[in-house]
C-alpha cells in the first residue's frame, strides 16, 4: 500500500522461471489481495528463461508499456546494456505490475526512472479495481 510518497511492503516471494507459475503468482497476488504496486526483478532478458515479461503480458488488463520504455530509454546513457531487458508494465486488478531487471543496480537505476510518476499511476489504476 502506498501512503503519500512512502510504500509499505506487503509481500515478497520467489518464483522459478516458468512462464505459468509467475503467471499465476502475479493474478493472485493482483486479484486477492491489497497491493497497490507489484514489481517483478529478473528474468527480462534474452536468454531462453527469461519468460517475465510473456508472463506479465498474459495476466495483464491494460499494458502500460510507456513505464518499462522510460526506464530502458532514461538509463540507456548511463549504460548501453539497458536495451537488453525486454521488460514491460501495466495494470491488473487495479494493481500496477512493473517489470524491473535482476541485478540490484538495475533495479536502483530503473526504480529511480519510474518512481516519480509512480503516485500519479497509482491513482488512476485504482479506478479499475473491483474488490
Ligand atoms: N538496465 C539498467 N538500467 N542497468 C543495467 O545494468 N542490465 C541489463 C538490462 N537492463 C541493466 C539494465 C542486462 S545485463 C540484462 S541481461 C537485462 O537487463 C535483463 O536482465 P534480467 O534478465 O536480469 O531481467
Amino acid at each position: 500500500m502506498m501512503d503519500g510518497e512512502t510504500f509499505e511492503l506487503g509481500l515478497r516471494g520467489i518464483v522459478p522461471d516458468e512462464r505459468d507459475q509467475i503467471a499465476r503468482r502475479l493474478s493472485e497476488w493482483c486479484d486477492s489481495e491489497e497491493l497497490d504496486l507489484l514489481l517483478t526483478t529478473g528474468g527480462t532478458g534474452l536468454g531462453p528463461r527469461d519468460v517475465t515479461p510473456e508472463a506479465t503480458r498474459q495476466v495483464l488488463d491494460v499494458e502500460a508499456p510507456g513505464i518499462a520504455e522510460a526506464m530502458r530509454a532514461q538509463t540507456l546513457a548511463s549504460t548501453p546494456l539497458a536495451m537488453l531487458s525486454r521488460s514491460t508494465s501495466g495494470v491488473r486488478s487495479g494493481c500496477l505490475i512493473v517489470n524491473l531487471p535482476g541485478s540490484p543496480k538495475a533495479v536502483r537505476e530503473c526504480l529511480g526512472v519510474a518512481l516519480p510518476a509512480l503516485p500519479h499511476a497509482l491513482e488512476m489504476v485504482k479506478g479499475w479495481r473491483t474488490h
